[in-house]
């Protein structure tokens, strides 16, 4: 038994270093950031700024050149950034991240007039060479969640890497507002939106970009907040035959629901229209930004396993396409299309992480492309 399960892991561990050695592999670690200089990561370390068991990179973006990852600070101490960068090079399996956009938004920034200072990042979302970071200004969020500043919407130019925006989103939040996913969507005529999740109040807020006005939507369907701690709203872009919409549906909820995201009327008075009833419990990772949203299951059995479900066909589990599997034991977190033109996942012991039973090695996440494993895997689900 033994030797079986060691040769099935070599055999694993082949196939994934082979595709690793044509669009890269990236294993993530809280080992490995990079300071600008030892006296900032001395400091860090001094102050019980850096802990490397407490880093998880949990959502990411990707262009041409670099991943734009976000390590949360789901607790009170020991990430020195939430947003962070490396540049992709197929032969580094283990980059150093760095701060991003700067090691000064971080810290102790603040009192050094412009600068934007950035609280904690928990999700980014690129659109047309701009970076939007949603901060939520608020700490320890897995325990007693605490204020540090306003919640904003951070834009960073990825050709001059400054930050181009910071939008104060107190204004339409509450004390009871909880912020997760941002995603951008431009509607026929061009006009970009920012919408981000605020499943503490069942709503979305909409950024329009080119008035600088924020409204929100009310959604359809309110969950009771104090049975699902971890409630989740998610939200994906899809792109069907040129029109933008905007898919959401909680995690422990039966629905899936659309906006049409590309109608400015839509999205003036939130026109939501219901897409289906989910046949299995379906935790929502991430779109191809065309018609392909890509999930994990919630409840079966190969609940790491990554699925793909093409909104042009019905929401049936027959139109489920098993797309990749995690044989590494991780949990995927997010699925999101990027360098080389692939589809990436990034996995990580996230469970672990959140149950507070990582082992000595520590939180560790892998930045992979989708591995399209066989097809005839693809009924398993049923
Ligand atoms: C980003 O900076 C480049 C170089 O200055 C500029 O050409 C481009 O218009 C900027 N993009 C945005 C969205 O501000």
């Amino acid at each position: 038994m033994v030797l079986i399960e060691i040769t099935f892991l070599l055999l694993v561990e082949m196939s994934w270093l082979e595709a690793a050695d044509k669009y890269g592999t990236f294993l993530l670690s809280g080992s490995n950031l990079e300071w600008p200089s030892v006296a900032e990561e001395s400091s860090d370390i001094l102050f019980g700024r850096y802990e490397p068991r407490k880093i998880l990179v949990h959502g990411f973006q990707m262009d041409d050149e670099r991943a734009y990852v976000a390590m949360p600070r789901f607790m009170k101490t020991g990430v020195p950034w939430s947003l962070g960068v490396f540049r992709l090079d197929v032969m580094d399996f283990e980059p150093d991240i760095r701060p991003y956009p700067d090691y000064s938004n971080y810290g102790s920034c603040g009192g050094r007039g412009t600068t934007t200072c950035i609280v904690n990042v928990v999700d980014v979302y690129i659109e047309n060479g701009v970076l939007w970071a949603l901060d939520t200004g608020t700490i320890n969020v897995m325990w007693k969640p605490l204020r540090q500043g306003p919640a904003q919407l951070i834009s960073v130019n990825l050709t001059t890497h400054t930050v181009i925006g910071a939008t104060d989103l107190s204004v339409i939040t509450w004390p009871d507002s909880v912020l997760e996913y941002v995603v951008a969507v431009r509607s026929l005529c061009g006009r970009l939106n920012v919408y981000v999740s605020d499943v503490g109040r069942h709503k979305i807020i909409v950024y329009d970009v080119d008035t600088g006005s924020l409204h929100a939507i009310q959604l359809p369907e309110t969950i009771p907040m104090d049975s699902h701690r971890r409630a989740v709203l998610h939200l994906v872009p899809v792109g069907v035959a040129g029109r933008g919409y905007l898919y959401f549906t909680y995690r422990h909820s039966g629905y899936m629901f659309a906006l049409d995201a590309w109608s400015r009327e839509s999205v003036t008075y939130g026109s939501v229209s219901e897409v289906g009833v989910k046949p299995v419990g379906m935790h929502v990772l991430g779109s191809d930004r065309g018609t392909n949203v890509y999930f994990r299951t919630t409840g079966g059995g190969n609940d790491n396993d990554v699925w793909a479900w093409d909104v042009n066909r019905p929401l049936e589990v027959r139109s489920f396409v098993l797309v990749h599997r995690s044989y590494l034991y991780l949990t995927p977190t997010a699925v999101a299309a990027g360098w080389q033109n692939m589809v990436w996942t990034v996995e990580s012991n996230y469970d672990e992480y959140i149950t507070g039973n990582v082992d000595c090695t520590g939180p560790r996440a892998l930045l992979r492309p989708l591995n399209g494993c066989a097809a005839d895997d693809s009924n398993e689900i049923l």
